[in-house]
């Protein structure tokens, strides 16, 4: 196995790897070793060449260890890197087509590193699932990102793509005059282990809470964004638990990243009604993403948590009130920050959940959308929705199988696919894989789309 040295810097100018994995040595970042590892070098796979990075070459050469087992590791280049020393990504970024960014929080860490990869006009995806961290690259870097070729998108994991193409998905159901208003999506986790996560996660939630404010104020100083065209009224609020009686489910609005992110790829799709052109597109390409986003109508859109009893819903409610008012104080930060088992009644651990629970859990992703078989109908002023359609999106655990699984789909996606994505920027998955064949890749590695219901809805 080649660990770095001095000399790396100076083949600063060639890209020696597809894909480096930047904190392959995490809970999540092991996670996407493995999957990486499935792609490496495999009959029409873009995937030539890898490399792994991070703070550590003895974790790093543990965490291939543990990816390649069974087996034993292949030759995989260990760079190190850190994001205090700029030096160490402008090194990594100069070396990459595409960097996979796994270190979090990334509103801790993840800036220096979108810098450089922007700097070098390498490509850039990461597993965030913090709305601020992404405001605030689009923010800062997106005219630079388009100037210098480089694309970077958050969010290629769980957060957000199972919600964001899940929503496309639904939305291409409604065909013909139909146009759909509302959509809310109800996640449902499963098991018959426990359901654990790792503290990675549990930190960047907290963190993301405690600054809460900055979000706020990060919007309020940029330009608004144009918001989609919806037809037929705003959906009423609602309790704040409700009763989903067609699927059995006990649901609460889940503060995720998910619906902030579609909107983001909403308004985007609002500026740019045809997508985003390609680098250097070819013309049926052109073709298809002008079609699919024909096809795409927009609604209202929100998530839910659902369980299958009311009792299921008490930790999480205690978990959000725990973060809610612990996380504005230092003090309480430590404290939440300390004994995740606690606060979050073992859904969170230090240590992650075992490779047992991992496996044996799975998500189901359900989307209930309302909203007119007629268009004219909504623009006479109805308020009540005639049609309903359930869509679903289901796959395997969500933190450490789906996500590194969407993770190097995009990724691979991003390799054989590069002419026909846009030259550089700040995006959304949605608005740059949307249009592409990121969908059957997913159904192609587990993760599922599928048409459930449509029925007329009585007055
Ligand atoms: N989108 C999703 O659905 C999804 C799913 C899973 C995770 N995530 C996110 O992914 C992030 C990581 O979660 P995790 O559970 O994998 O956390 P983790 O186990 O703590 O891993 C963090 C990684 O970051 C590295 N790191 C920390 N500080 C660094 C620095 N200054 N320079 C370079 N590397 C540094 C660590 O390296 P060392 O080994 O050297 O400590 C480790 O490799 C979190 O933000 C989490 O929210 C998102």
């Amino acid at each position: 196995m080649a660990e770095d040295n001095a000399n790396e810097a100076s083949s600063t100018s060639s890209k020696n790897y597809d894909i480096i994995v930047f904190g392959a040595s995490g809970f999540t970042g092991k996670y996407v070793v493995r999957e990486a590892l499935k792609f490496l070098n495999t009959p029409n796979s873009p995937l030539k060449t890898l490399a792994l990075a991070g703070r550590s070459p003895s974790r790093l050469s543990e965490a291939l260890n543990w990816a390649s087992s069974p087996n034993s590791p292949p030759n995989i280049p260990l760079l190190t890197a850190d994001t205090s020393d700029p030096n160490s990504l402008i090194r990594l970024a100069a070396q990459a087509r595409i960097i996979l960014n796994c270190v979090g929080p990334f509103r801790l860490y993840g800036q220096p590193v979108v810098s450089a990869c922007v700097d070098a006009g390498c490509d850039y995806l990461d597993i965030c699932g913090e709305p601020e961290f992404m405001e605030r690259m689009e923010a800062l870097y997106h005219e630079k990102a388009v100037d210098k070729g480089s694309l970077v998108i958050s969010a290629c994991g769980f957060d957000s793509v199972p919600a964001g193409m899940g929503l496309l998905f639904h939305s291409r159901q409604w065909t013909g005059p139909s146009v759909p208003n509302r959509v809310e999506a109800y996640l449902s986790l499963e098991s018959d282990k426990r359901i654990v996560g790792n503290f990675g996660t549990y930190e960047s939630a907290v963190l993301g809470v405690a600054n809460a404010g900055k979000l706020v104020e990060l919007r309020r100083n940029r330009p608004k964004r144009a918001r989609p065209q919806i037809l037929g009224p705003a959906p009423p609020k609602g309790p704040i638990i409700e009763h989903q009686k067609q699927l059995g489910l006990w649901a609460i609005k889940l503060p995720s990243a998910d619906s902030i992110v579609v909107r983001r790829t909403l308004s985007a799709l609002t500026e740019n009604p045809h997508g985003l052109p390609g680098v250097n597109e070819s013309f049926e390409s052109a073709k298809m993403r002008e079609a699919f986003w024909l096809s795409v109508k927009p609604a209202h859109f929100g998530v839910k948590l659902g369980s299958k009893s009311l009792l299921g819903l008490f930790p999480v409610i205690m978990l959000g009130i725990f973060i809610g008012l612990l996380s504005k104080s230092a003090v309480g930060r430590w404290l939440l920050l300390k004994f995740p088992s606690f606060f979050s009644f073992g859904w969170f651990r230090k240590k992650g959940p075992s490779e047992d629970e991992v496996a044996s859990a799975t998500f189901k992703m359900w989307f209930i959308g309302q909203g007119f078989s007629d268009s004219s109908l909504a623009s006479q002023g109805n308020k009540k929705p005639d049609t309903e359609i359930i869509t679903r999106v289901m796959g395997p655990e969500i933190g450490y199988l789906t996500t590194p699984i969407i993770l190097l789909q995009c990724a691979l996606l991003v390799l054989k696919d590069r002419d026909n994505l846009p030259k550089g920027g700040v995006f959304t998955p949605g608005i740059v894989f949307g249009p592409r064949d990121l969908e059957t890749r997913l159904q192609e590695n587990g993760i599922s789309f599928d048409f459930i219901s449509k029925k007329t809805l009585t007055a």
